[in-house]
């Protein structure tokens, strides 16, 4: 079922009741008409009940399946207290795993390898793929025990898109029905024939929901990133754009679990709006053509956050910079109509994306409860927030910058390294990056203020933020 929750409801109830009633939720983490009390983010003990009561019974994104290109790969997963392993168990087959010995109680493995079988570090009980077990040295001097008592305890995994998803409910819905409607909606994106390019860890001094709040609105863009203003447009989508300026201002739109923000259309009296839509009032270098203010976006981003764009995008952005563009056809449908001739000449699959189809992905969707997503035609990005043990103001953040590969090559297997950094400012993240995750320690240190008591949000531009926290509360204190 997909509850749409129309933003422009204000007011009224589910959006701003929350799922769960009032009074099944202690005062201090109460949510109220757009307002979110900090104590959700700063107590351990807030912490202790997202892990216990939400992350134990939602789909996690654990992995991608190229992370496991053979039999035998394995991916180790944590998050609190608990460690599970995601092991290729054949070419059409992926398992997971509590990473605990069935002995004594050993974590069997960690990081990422490949194994024959899961050996026990400690007195070397084996477990085949499949986590039944193979092999207890001296069995005989142990009480009678069934294979099944020895084996592994597993861990749902499903897959969708190339992404892998656990959970550590056995009786949780199906992945699938859980992300609805984002595999309708992402169908043409093609994820399932992207590759990571990169993918980097870093540790925030910040909760993880602070990482993950700061992608899940436009709304400080102009604060954050100034530069971005530099162009006209922000966003390759400008087909769509167009088309939907004329809709209505509908940034977050929520569904039963999931929401996401469109930077689309523009609300009038914003300080955008203020400076006018000519482009030398902006700060724009003095971009009054519209074919350089797409193409020098375009490859602002290609080239900053290598990332939602790519190679063959920045090149035809190169090229829109000097075409011969039909009167009745923008600059940005003629960018993505050399994009498009490009990858189709190149041997990458094209799918046509409707203006619809645009509007519906929006830019970034929050897959509840700690994955973002953010789709393009051709590349995409993927931000994942967990907490850092049971540390409230710490977090393990990753962004992974991931492209369409050419059709030759879906079958192709390729060993992939991500990266992790203790200081976030050795990741050599980029300009863009870089503002964002500057404002993961001031936000924190902020919130412990004894004059902040909890986040303000825009009941415009800010609900997905507020989403996470009503589906939060049904998770959380609904048995
Ligand atoms: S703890 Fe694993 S074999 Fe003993
Ligand atoms: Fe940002």
């Amino acid at each position: 079922m997909s509850v749409v929750l129309e933003p422009r409801l204000r007011g009224k109830t589910p959006w701003f009741q929350g799922d769960v009633p009032a009074d099944l939720v202690p005062e201090k983490y109460r949510l109220d008409r757009a307002f979110v009390p900090k104590a959700r983010y700063l107590d351990p003990e807030f912490l202790r009940l997202e892990l216990d009561k939400m992350f134990r019974r939602t789909w996690l994104m654990a992995c991608r399946l190229e992370e496991l290109p053979g039999v035998g790969n394995f991916v180790e997963y944590e998050i609190g207290s608990h460690s599970i392993l995601i092991v290729r168990e054949s070419r059409a087959s992926v398992r997971a795993y509590h990473n605990a010995c069935r002995h004594r109680g050993t974590r069997l493995a960690r990081g990422r390898g490949r194994v024959g079988s899961l050996i026990c570090p400690f007195h070397g009980w084996r477990w085949n793929l499949d986590g039944s077990i193979r092999l207890v040295l001296d069995r005989e001097e142990f009480v009678p025990r069934s294979d099944d008592d020895l084996g592994l305890v597993g861990v749902r995994a499903e897959t969708w898109g190339g992404f892998v998803f656990i959970n550590m409910d056995p009786d949780a819905a199906p992945l699938l029905e859980y992300l609805d409607p984002i595999p309708r909606i992402f169908e043409p994106f093609q994820m399932e024939n992207m590759r990571y390019r990169w993918l980097k860890g870093v540790i925030l001094p910040c909760n993880w929901k602070t990482a993950l709040d700061g992608f899940l609105e436009a709304y400080h863009v102009l604060g954050t990133h100034p530069q971005l203003h530099r162009f006209d447009k922000s966003n390759t989508n400008i087909a769509s754009m167009q088309e939907l300026e004329s809709r209505v201002w509908a940034p977050t739109t929520a569904y039963e679990r999931h929401a996401y923000y469109a930077s689309v259309g523009r609300k009038k009296q914003t300080i955008t709006d203020d400076a006018g839509k000519d482009p030398a009032q902006r700060g724009t270098d003095n971009v009054t053509d519209e074919r350089l203010a797409v193409a020098l976006s375009v490859q602002y981003i290609a080239d900053d956050m290598r990332g939602l764009e790519n190679e063959r995008s920045w090149r035809a952005a190169e090229a829109l910079k000097t075409a011969d563009v039909p009167k009745d056809v923008s600059a940005g449908q003629y960018f993505l109509e050399l994009y498009k001739n490009l990858s189709l000449a190149e041997g990458y699959d094209w799918k046509e994306i409707t203006p619809q189809q645009w509007a519906e992905a929006g830019t970034a969707w929050n897959v509840f409860p700690n994955t973002i997503l953010l789709p393009n035609q051709g590349s995409m990005f993927m931000y994942r927030a967990r907490p850092n043990g049971f540390d409230p103001d710490s977090c393990l953040f990753e962004i992974g910058s991931l492209d369409l590969i050419p059709m030759a090559d879906y079958d192709k297997k390729r060993q992939f390294q991500p990266e992790y950094f203790e200081n976030w400012r050795d990741a050599d993240l980029g300009e863009v990056f870089n503002q964002d995750l500057s404002n993961a320690k001031e936000v924190t240190v902020g919130m412990h203020s004894p004059s902040f008591d909890g986040h303000r949000l825009s009941e415009d531009q800010e609900m997905t933020i507020y989403n996470h926290h009503r589906v939060a509360d049904r998770f959380i204190w609904n048995g």
